[in-house]
């Protein structure tokens, strides 16, 4: 019958609302600037492979998409090789020397704006070490190639597009609080205008000192003024958190879903287990039958969701510094009595909810942007500087913004930060601890090959973005634009809202609300991007929720 359908409708030529992904054949970068992703494009097109791309965009965006793109924050990349060797990068920023369990606390031990704000919220950056020990491992092009394209764009300048224009606008509040940001990034306080070219010589000469030696961003200049200025201004980073930085290279993720096998973000993301734990919950379930987008099927989502979250809140954390039972959290038996829990037509209050009991089902052991380039190496990679022009500093000297990656932590256990995300002990400040993050940059393979490669932006709601994405094409039968333009949701236990993008019907809202839902409509659930390969060709989804851009040949 579906089979008929669709044949009469092919042959009727009726007009498919559905967008068609971009297909090229050799190579894909898929970001969310397109002035970087034609740099990376470029890398690939001169021999470089996806790593030597994905080292030119990621400096390109730190110019042409400074309110996240950066070389004053941290992230995580997965690289997999042809030979089906996947390796996790963990260059996330960390907690300075100086940092304490109450360091954002007031006398009366409220947490105060200091983890989101200023100097003080910074963690130790870590993006140009990581870039560095990626193309140490994989380059084939020299390093100062791939930092050039930063430099000209700094240097010369980038015209700035409606949205690059309109995120400085949405940033003023904030930035103009630190002269040297205002001075950058605010025109002084005109404002700049789409059209108009931002010029950033103080980070072209930052860039042209990283790209003689990575090694000046932590011991040489670069490193000396960044922690004169943080003294100065009463920040936390020294001369010495710089100097002793260091990219840790961990074990993926694995975990499997309906017989694809998924390679994933490990702590300290809490993006991998959250979403291997969501998916062996839904495995089994059943809830596709109701439908994409269904009332139904959204509610067993949201429980999911929900249920995810609050172990989240109560597990998750740096694993150099605390337990995580993440074998217990992922694994399927664990998942049935969670999925038991779910009722099918009433959603459970989240303060009725705590979290799971994962541990007995615990073994011993214990701004994204992807490139593929044309031998089939993959590159996933989430880097951020948290918020959005993160703690609104810009070195003065140097042209860089500084990270707000302290909020990540909790900085009072069980208290909301910037995302409304309550967070508990396993996620306290200590020297040196990495922050737990939502980041998810993620591979999908099936029957031993690429089959997708994914991430996204969007703090917490990164992990529900990015598995609605996948369960679109491998539940719902969508093509990757599709599955990537689908209207998305997202619940993450407190508050117990459940969040909706616009698209949703008002008959399905009416049904979550009568299942007990509070919804809330979303601005989005993370800018999902996606490349899936099948037929022959590299399908990249253009995401309509920012104005990035799939590029390649
Ligand atoms: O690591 C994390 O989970 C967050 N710092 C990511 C922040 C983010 O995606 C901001 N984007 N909207």
């Amino acid at each position: 019958m579906r089979i008929l359908a669709s044949l009469l409708l092919l042959l009727t030529g009726a007009a498919c609302l559905a967008r068609e992904p971009v297909r090229t054949r050799h190579a894909m970068v898929v970001a969310q600037e397109p002035v970087a992703a034609g740099v990376g494009v470029t890398v690939l097109k001169n021999g470089g492979n996806a790593v030597d791309a994905a080292v030119a965009v990621a400096f390109a965006l730190a110019v042409t998409h400074p309110e996240a793109g950066n070389i004053g924050g941290g992230g995580f990349a997965l690289v997999r090789t042809p030979d089906g060797v996947a390796r996790f990068f963990d260059f996330r920023e960390r907690a300075p020397r100086s940092a304490g369990r109450n360091m954002y606390l007031d006398a009366s031990g409220k947490a105060t704006a200091d983890s989101v704000v200023g100097w003080r919220a910074a963690g130790t950056p870590g993006t140009v070490a990581g870039l560095e020990h990626i193309h140490r491992i994989y380059g084939r092009k020299p390093w100062a190639e791939l930092v050039a394209p930063a430099i000209r764009l700094a240097a010369q300048g980038v015209e700035l597009s409606y949205s690059e224009a309109t995120a400085m606008k949405q940033g003023a509040r904030l930035m103009e609080r630190f002269p040297e940001s205002k001075r950058i990034f605010l025109k002084g306080g005109e404002f700049f205008e789409p059209g108009e070219v931002l010029v950033q010589p103080e980070l072209a000469e930052t860039l042209k000192r990283t790209a003689q030696d990575a090694a000046d961003f932590y011991r040489g200049e670069t490193a000396r003024r960044l922690a004169e200025a943080s003294r100065a201004n009463g920040g936390e980073i020294t001369l010495e958190d710089l100097r002793d930085y260091k990219v840790v290279e961990r074990k993926p993720l694995e975990g499997g879903y309906k017989g694809y096998h998924i390679v994933t973000a490990p702590p300290p993301s809490s993006g991998g287990v959250a979403m291997l734990e969501m998916l062996a919950m839904l495995e089994g379930s059943g809830y596709e039958k109701a439908g994409a987008g269904s009332a139904a099927a959204s509610h067993y989502l949201a429980e999911v969701m929900r249920r995810a979250y609050a172990d989240r809140a109560a597990y998750l954390g740096d694993t150099d510094f605390v337990k995580v039972p993440v074998t217990g959290l992922v694994n399927p038996k664990y998942a049935a009595t969670l999925r038991a829990s779910i009722d099918p037509e009433k959603a459970t209050p989240s303060d009725s909810l705590g979290a799971g009991q994962p541990v007995p089902y615990e073994s011993a052991e214990t701004t994204h942007f992807n490139v593929i380039d044309s031998d089939g190496t993959a590159v996933a990679l989430t880097y951020t500087i948290n918020a959005w022009w993160g703690n609104g500093v810009t070195v003065p000297g140097l042209g860089f913004l500084l990270n707000n990656e302290m909020d990540d932590f909790a900085a009072k256990p069980g208290e909301p930060n910037a995302f409304g995300l309550v967070q508990g002990e396993a996620n306290a400040i200590q020297p040196f601890k990495r922050p737990l993050s939502s980041m998810t940059p993620t591979m999908v393979l099936r029957d031993g090959k690429l089959f997708m490669v994914l991430g996204a932006p969007g703090g917490a709601r990164i992990i529900t973005g990015v598995m609605q994405v996948l369960l679109n094409v491998v539940d719902f039968g969508m093509s990757v634009q599709e599955a990537v333009d689908q209207p998305r949701l997202h619940h993450q236990w407190k508050p117990d809202k459940l969040y909706l993008e616009k698209g949703f019907s008002p008959d399905t809202k009416a049904l979550l609300e009568k299942r007990g839902h509070v919804l809330e409509e979303a601005d989005t659930v993370a800018r999902t991007e996606a490349i899936l390969i099948g037929e022959g060709w590299l399908q990249g989804a253009q995401n309509g929720r920012s104005t990035g851009k799939v590029a390649g040949y």
